[in-house]
């Protein structure tokens, strides 16, 4: 992606693997400080931290551990950031888990788990952010929820759930900073103004689902109509389109990214 960012502050949670570590790097090559966050595996995410750094000199990147089920926790992660860089423009709530079972089966403690990081995280993390883009009169939030959130999925009762709240809670929060934003006169003609806008990834070809056997993944593409799963980078560059100060208008809305499997 060729947006602008540079001088820009961005938080991506999970940011260091998968989903999250291709943000980060789209974020990172348009210029953005990018702080990832992520929930235990420090090795990796110091590699990931020394490579955005090897590839895209010294931007302050910093990979930071944080489990945004911890409301305290992630309240600090954004204070410490603010506090840190003096700003935070973008937040991408990308940290997600999944605790697969069908609904009669599943353990009231996987329910709990699910609906605590997905749906939680990106809450506590928002309402972190929030006073200070609005107070900036400029932010911008991006969750990352799934195709399964928009047309449920066999044993993922938890997983879906988390996901449909996620749009629910784009949606809120979109309204709530305008308003916000419109009480403390800061809605001009020119300003950058505070967004929230939701993604809906179908399948992408992480570590996780590369490691599936091929006759899985060969049925997971037969419901696709491009017949193929979405690479990492696909989803980030609609996150580092929607980061951008020119993406002032989109707010409240659900983007896809399923290579049109919600048609069928
Ligand atoms: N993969 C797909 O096909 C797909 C499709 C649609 C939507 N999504 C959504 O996209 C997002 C990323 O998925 P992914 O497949 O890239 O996931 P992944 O590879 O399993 O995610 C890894 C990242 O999330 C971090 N993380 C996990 N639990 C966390 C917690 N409680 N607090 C903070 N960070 C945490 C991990 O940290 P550690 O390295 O320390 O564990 C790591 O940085 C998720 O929200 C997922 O639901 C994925």
């Amino acid at each position: 992606m060729s947006e602008n960012l540079q001088g820009h502050v961005a938080l991506v949670t999970g940011g260091t693997r998968g989903i999250g570590a291709a943000i980060s790097e789209s974020l990172a090559a348009s210029g953005a400080t990018v702080v990832a966050a992520y929930a235990g595996n420090t090795e990796r995410a110091n590699q990931f931290r020394d490579q955005l750094t090897e590839k895209f000199g010294d931007h302050g990147f910093e990979a930071v551990q944080c489990k945004v089920e911890d409301p305290e926790a992630s309240h600090k992660l954004v204070q410490d950031v603010i506090e840190k860089h003096g700003r935070l423009d973008i937040v991408v709530n990308n940290a997600g888990i999944t605790r697969d079972k069908i609904a009669a089966k599943l353990d009231p403690a996987d329910w709990k788990a699910v609906l605590d990081t997905n749906l939680g995280g990106a809450f506590y993390v928002s309402q972190a952010a929030i006073p200070h883009m609005v107070e900036r009169g400029s932010g911008r939030i991006i969750m990352i929820s799934s195709l399964n959130g928009e047309i449920g999925n066999i044993g993922q009762a938890n997983y879906s759930a988390s996901k449909a709240g996620m749009i629910g809670l784009t949606k809120t929060l979109a309204k709530e900073v305008a308003f916000s934003m419109g009480k403390a006169g800061k809605l001009t003609d020119d300003s950058l103004g505070v967004t929230v806008n939701c993604i809906t990834p179908g399948y992408v070809l992480t570590e996780m689902v590369a490691a599936m056997p091929d006759k899985v993944l060969d049925n997971l593409k037969s419901v696709i109509p491009v017949r193929r799963l979405a690479r990492p980078e696909e989803v980030a560059r609609i996150v580092t389109f929607l980061a951008a100060d020119e993406s002032s208008f989109i707010t409240g809305q659900t983007w896809a990214v399923n290579g049109g499997q919600n048609m069928a």
